[in-house]
């Protein structure tokens, strides 16, 4: 799939609510996790493939865990739903495929607790600390339309206001 850059108007969306997971939404999963993995991302939102719909593909948790098979990673997850998010911050440096080369210092939740359906339309919680629970925030944040730079700092802003048509 092609990824939309910025400032293309799709990732300036609100992304809608699945209501029935249908055959076509778990290929749009799958053809996800296929892109997330040919772009060697770790995390892809819907809106970024051009598909205004609540649904994102996540890779939580190292390769070697994924070899040891944890069976956890990487995974769909529709309509996710941040239901707490610890006080504590953290600030590191993010990506995002739709912003090619751009890596900016952002402050995230330290932790975070969501809950989804997985491609089964079975519902799932994920307690997530660290760099899952910034992949998580980034792309959940992908379906209200918000952009990783909305998180930066004004004067972080002005620093690579050139980037920002
Ligand atoms: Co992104």
């Amino acid at each position: 799939m092609e990824i939309k850059k910025y400032p293309d108007p799709i990732l300036r969306k609100k992304a809608k609510e699945i209501k029935e997971i249908t055959p076509e939404v778990k290929e749009l999963g799958l053809d996800m996790l296929e892109t997330m993995k040919e772009k060697e991302g770790i995390g892809l939102a819907a809106p970024q493939v051009g598909i205004s719909q609540r649904i994102i593909a996540v890779q939580l948790i190292s390769e070697r865990t994924v070899e040891e098979k944890t069976g956890k990673a990487p995974q769909i997850l529709i309509n996710p739903k941040i239901i707490k998010k610890s006080r504590e911050t953290e600030i590191d440096k993010e990506g995002c495929l739709s912003f090619p080369g751009l890596w900016l210092q952002i402050k995230r939740a330290k932790k975070v607790e969501v809950r989804a359906l997985n491609k089964d339309g079975k519902e799932v919680g994920i307690a997530a600390e660290g760099l899952p629970a910034r992949i998580l925030q980034h792309e959940i944040d992908h379906l209200d339309n918000i952009l990783f730079v909305d998180r930066l700092g004004w004067l972080q802003r002005l620093k690579i206001r050139r980037r920002l048509k």
